[in-house]
């Protein structure tokens, strides 16, 4: 049965693999980043399959925006993806509060504030997705640099067992994947010259599979990604 999922950060990289992958298998994205020309390519690719959504998700109306959407087509949605995500490879010394506040709204208060908005909106057996961080993930190795990103997907991660308890009686399992390194323009841009050993595609086909089945294995989890590298 054909499915619609949000995803956030579906311009580029992981979220714009994911969307590819999922729109190929017959589903439904709404396709949510800034960048209106690259989601219209997007849907260009896949007419049938793909509603951009141009919008900034730290913006106040996001999920009012998404919602109306919704509302006026009278569409429910089977997943959220809180795939978007900003990273300031800086210094811990050398961070600024507007460096911090970045971060933090992007990775973190969008997806809460994202998820609460489209709660009325979730089929039961719904899957609410959160893509974190190795760096995020407890216990794992910490690297310099990545505090405030680091930060903010240990935030995500926790955020997402919370929601799961929150959501547990309106059955929408709520799971957290932290990556380790993806060879995208985040990556290439943060750690010039590193080469990672997983490709978005490759990350999408295995993100696009557990955003359809994973919430009926998995529900509160916070799932390592990974070979052992950082992310
Ligand atoms: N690549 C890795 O090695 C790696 C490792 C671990 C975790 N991750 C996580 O995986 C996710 C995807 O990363 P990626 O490597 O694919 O990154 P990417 O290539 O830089 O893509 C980031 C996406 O986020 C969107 N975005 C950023 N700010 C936004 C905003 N304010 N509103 C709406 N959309 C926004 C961007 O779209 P616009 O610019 O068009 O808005 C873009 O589509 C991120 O959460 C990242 O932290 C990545």
């Amino acid at each position: 049965m054909s499915k619609r999922i949000v995803i956030t950060g579906a311009s580029r990289g992981i979220g714009n693999k994911t969307s590819k992958k999922l729109a190929e298998l017959g589903h439904h994205v709404v396709a949510v980043s800034r960048s209106e020309d690259l989601l219209n390519q997007l849907k260009e690719n896949y007419p049938k399959n793909i509603t951009p959504m141009p919008l900034d998700i730290t913006e106040e109306s996001a999920g009012e925006k998404i919602g109306r959407y919704l509302k006026d087509n009278d569409l429910k949605i089977d997943g959220l993806v809180h795939n978007a995500g900003v990273l300031i490879n800086k210094p811990f010394t050398e961070q600024t509060r507007a460096d911090w506040q970045k971060q933090f709204e992007v990775n973190l208060l969008a997806p809460a504030l994202l998820s609460k908005g489209l709660k009325s909106y979730f089929n039961t057996g719904s899957h609410i997705v959160t893509i974190s961080s190795m760096g995020g993930f407890q216990g794992s190795s910490k690297f310099p640099g990545l505090s405030a990103y680091s930060a903010t997907k240990g935030g995500l991660s926790t955020l997402t067992e919370c929601m799961a308890a929150e959501f547990s009686d309106s059955r929408i399992a709520c799971n957290s994947l932290c990556l380790g390194a993806v060879q995208t323009e985040m990556l290439a841009q943060a750690f010039p010259g590193v080469e990672a050993p997983v490709e978005p595609e490759e990350m999408a086909d295995y993100l696009a599979e557990f955003i359809l089945t994973g919430h009926k294995f998995y529900n509160g989890q916070i799932l390592p990604v990974t070979l052992g590298d950082p992310g």
